[in-house]
Order: structure tokens, then C-alpha cells, then sequence
């Protein structure tokens, strides 16, 4: 495994030794994949579901066959094809048995094969109708199925399938899903709203087919262990404080927390205190103030003003109240409501239940925040 240029990654997934906590998570689909059942990964945007997949893997050993495959670049199901059959083949070695079978199976398709220098993975192009790509997917689930590994296969960005021009997509692959003995499944999204659609609405066929787990952030206490612990590996000193103000400020919210430790490692010498990560954090809002000037030119002017709104109070329970409204000047119940739709589509805002099991609202981008506030 490659070693990322500071012990704080923004993206990717480098071991153990820089991977923070999840050990009940790791516990539980650990225990999922034991038993070959299915589970679905929700968690907000950017809260390390992709890296906790990674990190599973990482941690099953060899006894398992796993794959993995981020749909979200695919818009149809002969794309999904591409996808899958490069992910498994790429999990593969071709010399193995099995990886002979597979090869032989995706060159009777006659693909273009080309490779992706970057991620350093085949990338193949096969010419399929939608029912040739169904027919194709499916025989790969049945080479997988016909041998004795256990097979893990990790969907990322899973609500992707959504938007395929083809419907029933997921009526399709849970029929399938059903013949598979020795398969088991993570499906994964930052969608949170379609993919609890998907498997919580009981019209729909994944209906309570997978043990949901919910990630939340990680314990502001592990997480700061975490920090001051690997910053004194390379020799730097950060008093539990100076963390504490890190963690608030980045709302312990995974990837945020990861690129204010990411800033303020590459800036500090040996000690590292509040005026560092401070002008750190000022540093990055700056460079990211044109990404939010973006979001005004997108938004119509209620709906700026009631992203404002949501960053500047936090957390919302109820946005269409009157004191809300009222103290933020937003106008009318019915204005706020459509808004708050429109936000959520766009994936500026959130809606989770709470702890008390109370709806609230918040904003996605945690930088936006402390910028606006
Ligand atoms: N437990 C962890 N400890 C340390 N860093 C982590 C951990 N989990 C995730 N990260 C880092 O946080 C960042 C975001 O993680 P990741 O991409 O896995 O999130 P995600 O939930 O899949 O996001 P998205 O919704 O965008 O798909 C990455 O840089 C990753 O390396
Ligand atoms: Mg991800």
C-alpha cells in the first residue's frame, strides 16, 4: 500500500494506520458478510463511507473474493456492465482459475479494452443492448457463484441506478440478488434521501432486503486521540485543546476534519497552536469563496437566503415556523417550503431525524458554513 503525502488523506484509503476508529461498523458488516447477508451504508456526504468499505476489505483477509465498484459515472445498464465486469476482473488475477474464466467470458463479448493509468485498473468498452448487458451481468454473478470463495461485492454510489434510462433496474438485480448463495452485497450512497427510497419504502423491491447501517460522525474523543496521536508520530506537538478547536470548528464532520488536519500538517513545525489552524481555516474558506459565490448565482434569491439562514442557526428543527421565518425575514410558510425542496434536490441541505427523533435540517458543506457565519 502507497503511503499518502501527510498522514491526513482527503481522499483514497491508505491502511489502518491512518484510518480513525469505525469499529463498531467494522464489527457489524464484518459480521454481515460472515453470515452472507446483505447490507446498505447511509451516512451524509463525505463521512467515509467509500473508506470504510475499503477499509473492510482491507481487514477481511484473503479468504474472501472482493469487489468493488463505484457506479456513479455509469448511465445505463450496458455501462454498468463496463463497470462491473472491470471491477471484477480487476479483483482478479488473470492467471488465477477463476480469473481465466472470467477473462474468457468478457472476451467472448468483445470488448475494447484500454487502461486507466491513473487508478491503474482495465477499463473495458463493451457494445451491448440493455438486454445483452442484463444477460452479460447476470453470467457474471453466475461465474462468482459457481466457485467456492465467498464473494463480497461493494456498490458505491448506489442510487445511481436511478437514473438509468432502463426502469426497474432494482427490481432486476434484488431478482437475481435471490439466486446468489455465496454473494453477498454492500450497496452505499451520498443520496440519502434516494436511497433510503430504495430500501426503506416497502413499494419498492429492495424493501428490508439489507441490515441498514447508519454512520454517523466519529466520536469527537476517538477522533481526537486520533489527531494528536498521529501528528506526535511525526514528531509535532498539538495540545488536546487546539484539537478540540479543530474538531469544532470542522464539525467532526469526517473529510472537513481530514483537510484542516491535512492544512495545518503541511503548515506546522514542531508545535502547532491556535493562530496556526486558525489562519489554516481562513486560508481554505478563501481559496473555496468562489465555489461559494457559485451557489448564489445558482440559487434564486429565497433560497440563498434560507441557506443562510440553515448555516447560520446550525441545525433547524423547523424552518417553516414563524420565529424561524420571521427572525431570518424569509417571507411566507409556503416560499420556505418550496425552497427547502429545491436546497435538498441540489443536495445543499439535509434532513435527518435526530437522536430524539425529531426532523432537522442542516448544510451539507461545512466550510460554506463557517465562511457565511
Ligand atoms: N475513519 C476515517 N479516518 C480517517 N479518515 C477517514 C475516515 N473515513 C474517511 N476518511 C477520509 O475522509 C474523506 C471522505 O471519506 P469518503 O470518501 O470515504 O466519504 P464518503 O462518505 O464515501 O463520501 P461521498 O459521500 O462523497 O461518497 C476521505 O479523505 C477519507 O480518506
Ligand atoms: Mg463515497
Amino acid at each position: 500500500m502507497i503511503t499518502p503525502r501527510t498522514p491526513f488523506p482527503t481522499s483514497g484509503y491508505f491502511g489502518p494506520a491512518y484510518f480513525c476508529d469505525r469499529e463498531d461498523e467494522l464489527i457489524q458488516l464484518k459480521r454481515n458478510v460472515r453470515g452472507g447477508n446483505s447490507t446498505t451504508l447511509v451516512a451524509l456526504r463525505r463521512i467515509g463511507k467509500t473508506a470504510l468499505i475499503r477499509h473492510l476489505y482491507h481487514n477481511m483477509g484473503k479468504s474472501y473474493l472482493m469487489i468493488y465498484v463505484d457506479i456513479l459515472p455509469t448511465e445505463s445498464m450496458s455501462e454498468l456492465l463496463n463497470h462491473f465486469a472491470a471491477a471484477v476482473s480487476s479483483a482478479l488475477p488473470e492467471s488465477s482459475h477463476l480469473g481465466k474464466k472470467i477473462w474468457k467470458y468478457i472476451r467472448s463479448l468483445r470488448p475494447v479494452l484500454t487502461y486507466d493509468a491513473l487508478q491503474g485498473t482495465p477499463l473495458i468498452s463493451i457494445n451491448s443492448t440493455p438486454e445483452e448487458s442484463k444477460q452479460s451481468i447476470a453470467e457474471l454473478f453466475s461465474i462468482l457463484e459457481s466457485q467456492s470463495k465467498p464473494v463480497i461485492i461493494a456498490i458505491d454510489e448506489f442510487q445511481q441506478i436511478l437514473n438509468y434510462p432502463e426502469k426497474n433496474t432494482d427490481a432486476w438485480l434484488r431478482t437475481i440478488m435471490q439466486e446468489l448463495n455465496n454473494v453477498s452485497f454492500i450497496f452505499s450512497g451520498s443520496e440519502q434521501h434516494l436511497m433510503q427510497d430504495l430500501f426503506m419504502n416497502p413499494e419498492r423491491p429492495f424493501y428490508r432486503s439489507t441490515q441498514m447501517i447508519k454512520i454517523g460522525k466519529i466520536e469527537h474523543e476517538k477522533y481526537r486521540k486520533f489527531i494528536v496521536k498521529t501528528f506526535e508520530e511525526h514528531r509535532k506537538f498539538v495540545p488536546e485543546p487546539v484539537v478540540d478547536e479543530i474538531l469544532h470548528w470542522a464539525d467532526c464532520h469526517t473529510y472537513y476534519v481530514q483537510l484542516i488536519c491535512n492544512r495545518v500538517f503541511l503548515a506546522s513545525g514542531k508545535r502547532i497552536n491556535s493562530e496556526l489552524w486558525k489562519l489554516e481555516a481562513t486560508k481554505l474558506l478563501k481559496e473555496q469563496e468562489f465555489v461559494f459565490y457559485g451557489y448564489r448565482e445558482m440559487l434564486t434569491k429565497p433560497q440563498w437566503n434560507l441557506l443562510k439562514a440553515i448555516a447560520r442557526d446550525d441545525l433547524v428543527l423547523q424552518p417553516t415556523s414563524s420565529e424561524f421565518i420571521s427572525r431570518h425575514q424569509l417571507g411566507n410558510p409556503a416560499t420556505v417550503l418550496r425552497s427547502l425542496k429545491s436546497l435538498q434536490k441540489m443536495e445543499l441541505v439535509y434532513r435527518e431525524i435526530d437522536p430524539n427523533g425529531d426532523r432537522i435540517y442542516g448544510i451539507y458543506d461545512v466550510l460554506f458554513k463557517r465562511w457565511i457565519t
